[in-house]
């Protein structure tokens, strides 16, 4: 398929950005051994990377807006204008332990969220694979240059699911009780959970049919605003816990086929009510 110009911009910048992050992954690979340094080292890739991709995305479009995970909100020239959603490096825990499971996600929407904006692009580079996944309202979803769609299981019990799990310092204790309860009912009626640590590589493997679903809470726009356009665009479905479609503003994510989407809402309601 030919790319549009959009999905092209965020494909150079995510690429370039990439390049840097393999390089210095090598080096996060050697410095396991000292663990000196290593988080200093990760943060600083983390800064470059959001850097370069900045300088791309505003020469392709020099008025457009940011958010992004390290440096913030940057208003473009109109303030109700389109904007970028950035986060340079997903799976940054991955990336500093030496785990090869992290990606780039950057997403292109029209107008502030909190004024009804859409997201116009999503695109979410995987570097230790070379998969770039994105996608375009109306215009399917994509990786390299093969179409994807959500997987078509319907029956829980041959699902597989992933999650993200809350850890010290995100969420309370009552938070991380609801979440035992929510996966203790997963675990119990599907073929398993797994734990990657990249929601955006959750959200673009979901639209790949690999996994059948995808639910975690308290996450940032930057996670998922790509993630969201794909995996819908790939024929499936997102939303809260709520099955309301605030899951952007929320971050709290529930993904999935027709049939996974609503069995996992189901199963976390009745994990929850066993709490
Ligand atoms: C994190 C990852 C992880 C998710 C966390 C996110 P980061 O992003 O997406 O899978 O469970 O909630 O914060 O910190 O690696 O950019
Ligand atoms: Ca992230």
């Amino acid at each position: 398929m030919a790319q549009s110009s959009l999905i092209n911009v965020i494909f150079r910048a995510s690429e370039k950005a990439a390049r840097a992050l393999v390089r210095d992954f090598g080096e996060v690979e050697n410095l396991q051994i000292t663990r000196k340094g290593v988080a200093d080292f990760v943060s600083n890739a983390d800064m470059d990377a959001e850097r370069t991709i900045m300088t791309d995305l505003k020469k392709a479009r020099p008025d457009w807006g940011f958010i992004m995970e390290e440096g913030g909100v940057v208003k473009g020239t109109d303030a109700d204008g389109p904007c970028w959603i950035v986060d340079p490096l997903d799976g940054t825990t991955n990336y500093l332990h030496g785990i090869p499971h992290f990606a780039i996600s950057i997403a292109a929407i029209d107008k502030p969220l909190a004024k009804g904006g859409k997201v116009i692009a999503g695109g979410i580079f995987d570097p230790m694979r070379n998969e770039f996944f994105f996608a375009e309202p109306g215009k399917g979803a994509f990786v390299n240059d093969r179409r994807i769609r959500v997987s078509g299981r319907r029956n829980m019990v041959d699902c597989l699911f992933a999650t993200g799990i809350p850890y010290k310092g995100r969420g309370s204790d009552d938070d991380h009780a609801t979440f035992r309860a929510e996966l203790g009912q997963v675990m119990a009626e599907t073929s398993g959970v797994r734990r990657l640590g990249s929601a955006a590589l959750d959200l673009a493997w979901v639209a790949a049919g690999r996994y059948d679903g995808f639910w975690e809470r308290g996450l940032s726009v930057w996670d998922i605003a790509a993630g969201v356009l794909i995996v819908r665009e790939a024929g499936g479905f997102v939303s809260d816990f709520a099955s309301r479609d605030k899951a952007l503003i929320s971050g709290d994510v529930v993904a999935g086929n027709s049939q996974t989407h609503m069995g996992l809402l189901k199963m976390l309601k009745d994990g929850r009510s066993k709490k």
